[in-house]
């Protein structure tokens, strides 16, 4: 029988990386991790008050098989990319683009003052999905449900549900649950995540502890991994804690990644090379109109 309470079963610090043009990120979980965060591939945690570190930028790059989650915390990103979308996304936006069969897009970070913060997480696609249209899914921070928990915290709803509210991300097929959940200082939330469905947390601010395994203090910037159960039980410390809770059914499905496409087989990124080599990547095209 599978234990109730979700337990902590790896923790992840992080890793300093450079990404795009020379971004300075942390990255939290990618492609050495496979399958261990299955239908989830890869999690980079933006922060600095230093725009060198964040300015160049992730100019125009292809991806293809997976959907991209942007969210900023705080600061402003730039974007455009060729199914004719462009414009910023900003403090609490969040973007969620399914690259489907094809997009090349940019993302450039405008100087910040202060600390320009945020994520993005990358899930995988179904085989069959591989090859779907592209979407882009813009989401003001308007659009995002914000639930109190009546105890002083509350939980912002992107993907999923919480007490019944549900987010504005729906229909995707592994059901993704995406919550940015707040607590106050010494307040402890009951998060339910079905049995069989991966899940982890990324702390956000502050810290606290996750009740099950070894209930050492979650800070701000590690990643921990679930392992299955049915609920996940949050306690802030004195501080409060604001972690990011995401879950969602894995694929078990073969991976073949290389950069930022993600396959099932080596001959399929063969395909996609020779493709971006020839001009034939894209298949869905649009002209780039400001929003
Ligand atoms: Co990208």
């Amino acid at each position: 029988m599978t234990d109730p309470i979700r337990s902590i079963v790896r923790r992840f610090p992080g890793v300093p990386t450079r990404e795009g043009a020379g971004v300075r990120l942390r990255r939290s979980f990618s492609n050495p991790e496979v399958p261990l965060f299955d239908p989830f591939l890869l999690l980079d945690r933006f922060g600095s008050s230093n725009p060198e570190d964040y300015l160049a930028g992730f100019p125009w790059h292809p991806h293809r098989g997976i959907e991209t989650i942007t969210y900023v915390l705080e600061g402003r990103v730039e974007h455009g990319d060729t199914l004719g979308n462009s414009g910023v996304i900003a403090n609490g936006d969040v973007q969620w683009m399914n690259s489907g069969s094809g997009i090349v897009h940019q993302e450039m970070p405008k100087r910040y003052d202060g600390e320009f913060n945020g994520f993005q997480l990358w899930l995988n696609r179904p085989a069959r999905e591989k090859m779907s249209t592209p979407a882009y899914r813009g989401l003001s921070h308007e659009e995002i449900p914000d639930v109190p928990t009546g105890a002083g915290g509350g939980v912002k709803v992107v993907a999923g549900s919480f007490r019944g509210i549900e987010g504005p991300v729906r229909g995707i097929s592994v059901e993704p649950e995406y919550l940015d959940v707040r607590l106050a200082p010494d307040e402890a939330l009951e998060l339910p995540v079905p049995a069989g469905r991966t899940a982890f947390a990324h702390g956000i601010e502050g810290g606290g502890t996750f009740e099950g395994g070894d209930r050492a203090v979650v800070p701000a910037g590690e990643t921990v991994l679930f392992g299955d159960g049915a609920t996940v039980r949050a306690r802030a410390g004195p501080a409060g804690q604001r972690f990011l809770l995401a879950s969602g059914r894995p694929l078990h499905e073969p991976v073949a990644w290389y950069g930022p496409i993600v396959m099932n087989t080596p001959d399929e990124l063969a395909t996609a090379m020779l493709e971006l080599r020839r001009g034939e990547f894209v298949k869905e095209r649009r002209p780039v109109v400001e929003e």
